[in-house]
């Protein structure tokens, strides 16, 4: 059997990592500025993480959500606590579509409504309503295009609040940081317009904090960083540093009803295992604060960088979330970044280099990056 071809390579084949590097087969060191696609929050392979991992394996790898599940508990007081949501309730799923598809429907089971506003640009995920939200005709089949969903322009608080007005929108859905779109991020004046014209109509905002949340920003969530606290957020990727995970952080006012909402998988020993020993590092290794603190570094050591080389037209972001917007196609740049300078970085568009460490990432790998960059921009 064949691989299903859907996904274009690198012709690299990753076999080992430790923190902020990754070694291939042929025990070549790249740095990585990439993180597996912003999975990777609390390093490669760390320590901690792999003892917590291996000792939950050899006592028990699954059982069901048909028992209970303590370490499901001890994740959501954790995470209740980390994040500044004690008061919320948590859906644990495998995925970040999934976390999307559900944070969807307990909207929709709440109101009765249909109708979504999401962002020009935006990404959620691939699976039915994921999908439907995300601004992408090329990724979305026809048995997913179902007419619930209005594109409004990112910041443009006037045409979501007259779409709004209407009183038939089931729930706003907001990247506070845009991922796949391109590092664009809501203004503090829209997102607090937003969250009160959704109070108004009885609209329930759902913050995706897949890709920018979970300490990558700098804050806990992207969206803190704004003064909003939204009905609904969606969390995954970094949650278990690569074990697949997703949930979603429910409000107070939402009375969970029994079998409204399962998984087979969501939330299992193993999962939640990893995602504990993640919050565990956090703390130890004040990730969070790290993430910020580089980040603010790594962003103005760039703009010196944009200074020396015009091939740079912008630099924006929060945190380890950063975009470099590039006068030439990203493709390039990547390559060379990759063959060349052994480095991974992300991209989006045609022509904006994602930056999505890990989040221990130190000054000194971010001056390595710099070099390695500016290296690659020099010679094109
Ligand atoms: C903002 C955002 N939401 C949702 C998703 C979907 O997550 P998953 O691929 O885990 O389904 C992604 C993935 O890139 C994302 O960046």
């Amino acid at each position: 059997m064949k691989l299903f071809d859907v996904y274009p390579l690198f012709d690299i084949n990753i076999v080992k990592g430790k923190g902020c590097k990754v070694w291939d087969d042929r025990g070549q060191e790249y740095l990585d500025l990439y993180g597996g696609h912003a999975v990777i929050s609390i390093g490669h392979s760390h320590p901690h993480y792999v003892e917590k991992l291996t000792g939950q394996l050899n006592r028990l790898g699954f059982y069901s959500n048909s028992v209970v599940n303590k370490l499901q508990v001890e994740l959501a007081e954790r995470l209740g606590r980390i994040s500044g949501y004690d008061d919320y309730q948590l859906f644990l799923i495998n995925s970040g579509a999934e976390a999307n598809e559900n944070a969807l429907k307990l909207a929709s089971f709440k109101n009765g409504r249909k109708r979504v506003l999401s962002v020009a640009k935006a990404f959620h995920g691939r699976t039915s309503l994921a999908v439907e939200v995300t601004n992408n005709p090329k990724i979305v089949a026809p048995i997913n295009d179902n007419g619930h969903v209005t594109f409004l322009p990112l910041n443009d608080l006037e045409a979501w609040e007259r779409e709004l007005a209407k009183g038939d929108v089931c729930a706003c859905i907001l990247e506070c940081i845009q991922g796949v779109g391109g590092v664009n991020m809501a203004t503090q004046e829209f997102a607090q317009g937003l969250q009160a014209a959704c109070k108004k109509y009885g609209t329930y905002l759902i913050c995706d904090e897949i890709q920018c949340g979970y300490g990558r920003s700098g804050k806990f969530f992207a969206h803190q960083w704004l003064g909003i606290r939204p009905d609904l957020i969606t969390v995954a990727k970094g949650i278990g540093n690569g074990f697949p995970m997703g949930g979603v952080l429910i409000s107070p006012e939402f009375v969970p009803v029994y079998g409204q909402l399962g998984t087979t998988f969501g939330g299992n020993h193993l999962a939640c295992t990893a995602a504990l020993a993640v919050l565990d590092v956090f703390e130890n290794e004040g990730l969070v604060e790290n993430a910020h603190l580089v980040g603010e570094y790594l962003m103005d050591e760039l703009r010196e960088l944009q200074q020396r080389n015009s091939h740079i037209k912008e630099v924006r972001g929060r945190g380890l979330m950063v975009g470099v917007v590039l006068d030439i196609l990203h493709k390039e740049v990547r390559s060379k970044l990759i063959y060349e300078q052994h480095c991974f970085t992300g991209c989006a568009g045609t022509d904006i280099l994602r930056i999505l460490p890990p989040l221990c990432l130190t000054r000194d790998e971010a001056d390595d990056f710099i070099q390695r960059l500016e290296t690659v921009l020099n010679q094109l």
